[in-house]
Protein backbone atom coordinates (compact mmCIF):
# COMPACT_ATOMS: atom_id res chain seq x y z
CA UNK A 1 0.00 0.00 0.00
CA UNK A 2 1.24 3.78 -1.08
CA UNK A 3 1.19 5.41 2.45
CA UNK A 4 1.62 8.76 0.41
CA UNK A 5 -1.77 8.35 -0.70
CA UNK A 6 -3.67 6.15 2.25
CA UNK A 7 -2.77 9.70 4.35
CA UNK A 8 -3.89 12.16 1.36
CA UNK A 9 -7.23 9.61 2.02
CA UNK A 10 -7.17 10.38 5.32
CA UNK A 11 -6.08 14.26 5.55
CA UNK A 12 -8.84 14.19 3.13
CA UNK A 13 -11.71 12.60 4.83
CA UNK A 14 -10.81 13.48 8.72
CA UNK A 15 -13.73 15.96 9.80
CA UNK A 16 -12.75 15.62 13.74
CA UNK A 17 -9.33 15.00 16.17
CA UNK A 18 -8.24 11.79 16.90
CA UNK A 19 -8.11 10.30 20.29
CA UNK A 20 -5.74 7.34 21.14
CA UNK A 21 -7.40 6.12 24.58
CA UNK A 22 -5.99 2.94 26.66
CA UNK A 23 -4.00 1.82 29.88
CA UNK A 24 -1.15 3.47 30.97
CA UNK A 25 2.13 2.38 28.93
CA UNK A 26 -0.51 1.64 26.14
CA UNK A 27 1.59 3.64 23.91
CA UNK A 28 -1.06 6.69 23.96
CA UNK A 29 1.78 9.67 24.06
CA UNK A 30 4.16 8.30 22.15
CA UNK A 31 1.93 6.92 19.26
CA UNK A 32 -0.52 9.25 19.16
CA UNK A 33 2.81 12.02 18.57
CA UNK A 34 4.04 10.44 15.36
CA UNK A 35 0.43 9.79 13.72
CA UNK A 36 0.06 13.22 14.21
CA UNK A 37 3.49 13.69 12.46
CA UNK A 38 2.37 11.11 9.61
CA UNK A 39 -0.99 13.27 9.43
CA UNK A 40 0.61 16.88 9.48
CA UNK A 41 -1.65 17.13 12.22
CA UNK A 42 -0.24 19.18 15.58
CA UNK A 43 -0.57 17.19 18.64
CA UNK A 44 -1.05 17.86 22.50
CA UNK A 45 -1.11 15.71 25.31
CA UNK A 46 -3.84 16.66 28.24
CA UNK A 47 -1.46 15.51 31.15
CA UNK A 48 1.26 18.19 29.42
CA UNK A 49 -1.65 20.97 28.83
CA UNK A 50 -2.85 20.87 32.14
CA UNK A 51 0.57 20.21 33.87
CA UNK A 52 1.50 23.83 31.97
CA UNK A 53 -1.59 25.47 32.97
CA UNK A 54 -1.55 24.15 36.53
CA UNK A 55 2.09 24.59 37.04
CA UNK A 56 2.85 21.16 38.67
CA UNK A 57 3.06 17.71 37.82
CA UNK A 58 0.13 15.63 37.70
CA UNK A 59 1.31 13.78 40.56
CA UNK A 60 1.93 16.39 42.56
CA UNK A 61 -2.06 18.18 41.53
CA UNK A 62 -2.91 14.50 42.40
CA UNK A 63 -1.48 14.97 45.97
CA UNK A 64 -2.51 18.62 46.49
CA UNK A 65 -5.99 18.82 44.89
CA UNK A 66 -7.09 15.13 44.74
CA UNK A 67 -8.18 13.04 41.86
CA UNK A 68 -11.61 14.53 41.62
CA UNK A 69 -10.01 17.53 40.57
CA UNK A 70 -7.88 16.08 38.28
CA UNK A 71 -11.15 14.51 36.39
CA UNK A 72 -12.88 17.81 36.44
CA UNK A 73 -9.66 19.89 34.80
CA UNK A 74 -9.20 16.63 32.76
CA UNK A 75 -12.38 16.87 31.05
CA UNK A 76 -12.66 20.42 30.91
CA UNK A 77 -9.37 20.44 28.96
CA UNK A 78 -10.35 17.36 26.34
CA UNK A 79 -13.67 19.44 26.26
CA UNK A 80 -11.71 22.78 25.02
CA UNK A 81 -9.22 21.03 22.93
CA UNK A 82 -11.80 18.64 20.67
CA UNK A 83 -13.34 22.17 19.73
CA UNK A 84 -10.44 23.69 17.74
CA UNK A 85 -8.55 22.07 14.83
CA UNK A 86 -8.65 18.94 13.78
CA UNK A 87 -5.22 17.19 15.78
CA UNK A 88 -4.48 14.37 17.29
CA UNK A 89 -4.92 14.85 21.60
CA UNK A 90 -3.79 12.19 24.05
CA UNK A 91 -5.68 11.66 27.31
CA UNK A 92 -4.10 9.88 30.54
CA UNK A 93 -6.08 6.46 30.78
CA UNK A 94 -8.50 7.06 33.43
CA UNK A 95 -10.65 9.62 31.47
CA UNK A 96 -13.03 7.59 29.96
CA UNK A 97 -14.20 6.61 33.44
CA UNK A 98 -15.88 9.90 33.81
CA UNK A 99 -19.00 9.16 31.77
CA UNK A 100 -19.01 12.63 30.39
CA UNK A 101 -15.97 12.89 29.41
CA UNK A 102 -16.46 9.47 27.22
CA UNK A 103 -19.54 10.62 25.94
CA UNK A 104 -17.27 13.95 24.21
CA UNK A 105 -14.72 11.25 23.32
CA UNK A 106 -17.23 9.03 22.24
CA UNK A 107 -19.44 11.27 20.22
CA UNK A 108 -17.17 13.83 19.15
CA UNK A 109 -14.23 12.51 17.81
CA UNK A 110 -12.66 9.39 16.28
CA UNK A 111 -11.03 7.13 19.13
CA UNK A 112 -8.26 4.58 18.79
CA UNK A 113 -8.03 1.89 21.55
CA UNK A 114 -4.45 1.08 21.95
CA UNK A 115 -4.81 -2.24 23.16
CA UNK A 116 -1.21 -3.65 24.64
CA UNK A 117 -0.72 -7.10 26.49
CA UNK A 118 -0.37 -6.59 30.76
CA UNK A 119 3.36 -8.02 30.08
CA UNK A 120 4.15 -5.30 27.44
CA UNK A 121 2.10 -2.15 30.04
CA UNK A 122 3.94 -3.57 33.33
CA UNK A 123 7.10 -3.76 31.34
CA UNK A 124 6.79 -0.26 29.88
CA UNK A 125 5.49 1.52 33.15
CA UNK A 126 8.40 0.37 35.17
CA UNK A 127 10.20 2.87 33.18
CA UNK A 128 8.58 6.13 34.73
CA UNK A 129 7.68 6.43 38.38
CA UNK A 130 5.75 9.08 38.05
CA UNK A 131 2.26 7.76 38.01
CA UNK A 132 0.47 8.59 40.88
CA UNK A 133 -1.72 5.73 40.54
CA UNK A 134 0.93 3.05 39.98
CA UNK A 135 2.57 4.74 43.41
CA UNK A 136 0.82 2.01 46.26
CA UNK A 137 1.16 -1.40 45.52
CA UNK A 138 2.35 -3.54 42.09
CA UNK A 139 1.69 -2.39 39.26
CA UNK A 140 0.77 -5.62 37.71
CA UNK A 141 -2.13 -5.91 40.19
CA UNK A 142 -3.40 -2.26 39.49
CA UNK A 143 -3.13 -2.56 36.40
CA UNK A 144 -5.14 -5.62 36.22
CA UNK A 145 -7.51 -4.27 38.32
CA UNK A 146 -7.90 -1.02 35.87
CA UNK A 147 -8.42 -3.23 33.02
CA UNK A 148 -11.05 -5.16 34.66
CA UNK A 149 -13.09 -1.89 35.22
CA UNK A 150 -12.50 -0.17 31.90
CA UNK A 151 -11.67 -2.78 29.28
CA UNK A 152 -15.59 -2.68 28.84
CA UNK A 153 -15.60 1.32 27.82
CA UNK A 154 -11.76 1.26 25.71
CA UNK A 155 -13.57 -1.86 24.04
CA UNK A 156 -16.22 1.13 22.79
CA UNK A 157 -13.79 2.64 21.31
CA UNK A 158 -14.41 3.78 17.05
CA UNK A 159 -10.95 1.59 16.44
CA UNK A 160 -8.71 -0.81 18.46
CA UNK A 161 -5.44 -1.01 17.40
CA UNK A 162 -2.69 -3.75 18.87
CA UNK A 163 0.27 -1.94 20.44
CA UNK A 164 2.21 -4.39 21.43
CA UNK A 165 5.48 -3.28 19.14
CA UNK A 166 8.54 -1.86 20.84
CA UNK A 167 8.67 -0.04 17.08
CA UNK A 168 5.84 2.76 17.44
CA UNK A 169 6.39 2.92 13.36
CA UNK A 170 5.14 -0.62 13.47
CA UNK A 171 1.90 0.55 15.40
CA UNK A 172 1.50 3.93 13.65
CA UNK A 173 1.25 1.91 10.21
CA UNK A 174 -1.95 -0.11 11.61
CA UNK A 175 -3.55 2.43 12.89
CA UNK A 176 -2.72 4.66 9.88
CA UNK A 177 -4.51 1.07 8.09
CA UNK A 178 -7.34 0.80 10.30
CA UNK A 179 -8.14 4.64 10.04
CA UNK A 180 -8.13 4.65 6.76
CA UNK A 181 -10.67 1.64 6.46
CA UNK A 182 -12.53 2.74 9.17
CA UNK A 183 -13.12 6.28 6.72
CA UNK A 184 -13.50 4.84 3.56
CA UNK A 185 -16.72 3.28 5.26
CA UNK A 186 -18.10 6.83 5.81
CA UNK A 187 -18.24 6.21 9.50
CA UNK A 188 -17.48 9.83 10.34
C1 LIG B 1 -4.03 7.96 34.66
C2 LIG B 1 -3.11 7.92 33.63
C3 LIG B 1 -2.05 8.92 33.49
C4 LIG B 1 -2.45 10.25 34.15
C5 LIG B 1 -2.88 10.03 35.56
C6 LIG B 1 -4.06 9.05 35.69
C7 LIG B 1 -5.06 6.88 34.73
O1 LIG B 1 -1.78 9.15 32.11
O2 LIG B 1 -3.47 10.88 33.44
O3 LIG B 1 -1.76 9.55 36.25
O4 LIG B 1 -6.06 7.05 35.45
O5 LIG B 1 -4.90 5.86 34.03
P1 LIG B 1 -1.12 8.02 31.16
O6 LIG B 1 -2.20 7.05 30.77
O7 LIG B 1 -0.65 8.82 29.98
O8 LIG B 1 -0.02 7.39 31.89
Amino acid sequence: MDQDSQIRRIQARLKTPIIPIGLMGSGKSHVGERLAQSLGLSFMDVDRVIEDEEGCSIAALFETKGEPYFRARERETISRLISGDVCVLSPGGGAIMAADTADLIFGNTLSLWLNADMDVLVDRVSRNSNRPLLKNGDPRDILTGLLERRGPIYAKAHITVDSNSPDVAVTVAKALNAIDDYLKEDNL
